[in-house]
């Protein structure tokens, strides 16, 4: 969003006008499983976090000083969820708006005795604007984001030079924006957009893409990628100033 739109939408929300922004998901209502529902149940007051919470203190809400992991669209959270048992000395927050995915990460979760996961039911653009602190963060993960196929709703991606922007404001200096994607489109417009985004440095030796990370578990889609022989590209960008 260039300044000027941005000042003429602040101004026309400031003048009580409802303007329709331009969002990255759908909301499919979907029907929550039983498994899901009781896993909601159980585990919402521990692992559930809300929007109205406003700015959290993140060494409270887990109990100690260590890094945070924060991941947008986990969908089912099934990856999420591994990394975080993988990793216990770290801690992990999933933002997700897709009820049924919440569910479905909390019943993992449970299953999996996993106790260093926070879970947000809700659009991420605005849990990071009014949750979450800045330079608090010392990975984002972003994976497998919707593609949005056709040109007309190239403006849905997620990533765009605004919200490059804002990441970067969250995580710490030298913390890592983690993306990856199975649409060679996508990978070639989150290069570029990345690539333009003040104060990050691509962490790809030939400053294109990255080969996988071994933590990074194998998500659905990206099973689902390989079925149809799609590749998967990941692009790892660190904040440097
Ligand atoms: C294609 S799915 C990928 C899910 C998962 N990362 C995986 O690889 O299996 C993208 C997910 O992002 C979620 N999503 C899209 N925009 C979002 C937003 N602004 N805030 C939170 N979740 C979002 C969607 O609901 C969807 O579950």
């Amino acid at each position: 969003m260039t300044e000027l739109s941005k000042t003429t939408l602040e101004q026309a929300e400031n003048e009580g006008k409802f303007i329709r922004k331009v969002r990255s998901f759908v909301k499919r209502e979907g029907r929550l499983t039983k498994g899901q529902a009781a896993a909601i149940d159980k585990c919402w007051a521990t692992m559930g976090l809300t929007h109205d919470m406003g700015l959290l203190n993140l060494a409270e809400v887990f109990g100690n000083n260590n890094d945070v992991v924060l991941e947008i669209g986990f969908g089912m959270g099934k990856s999420l969820v591994e990394m975080a048992k993988n990793n216990p000395d770290q801690n992990f927050i999933g933002i997700e708006v897709h009820k049924p995915g919440v569910g479905a990460c909390l019943m993992d979760a449970d299953a999996q005795g996993v106790t260093n996961l926070r879970v947000f039911e809700h659009d991420a653009i605005e849990i990071l604007a009014d949750c979450i602190a800045d330079g608090s963060i010392s990975t984002l993960q972003l994976f497998f984001p919707d593609p949005w196929h056709k040109k007309r709703h190239h403006k849905r991606r997620i990533v765009q030079l605004e919200f490059a922007e804002s990441l970067r404001k969250k995580l710490k200096i030298g913390g890592v924006f983690h993306m990856a994607t199975d649409w060679e489109n996508y990978a070639e417009h989150m290069l570029e957009v990345m690539s333009q985004a003040p104060g990050y440095e691509n962490v790809s030796a030939d400053k294109t893409y990255v080969p996988r990370p071994e933590h990074r578990p194998l998500t659905k889609f990206e099973q689902r990628g390989h079925r149809l022989g799609h590749g998967v590209w990941d692009l790892m960008f660190k904040r440097v100033q």
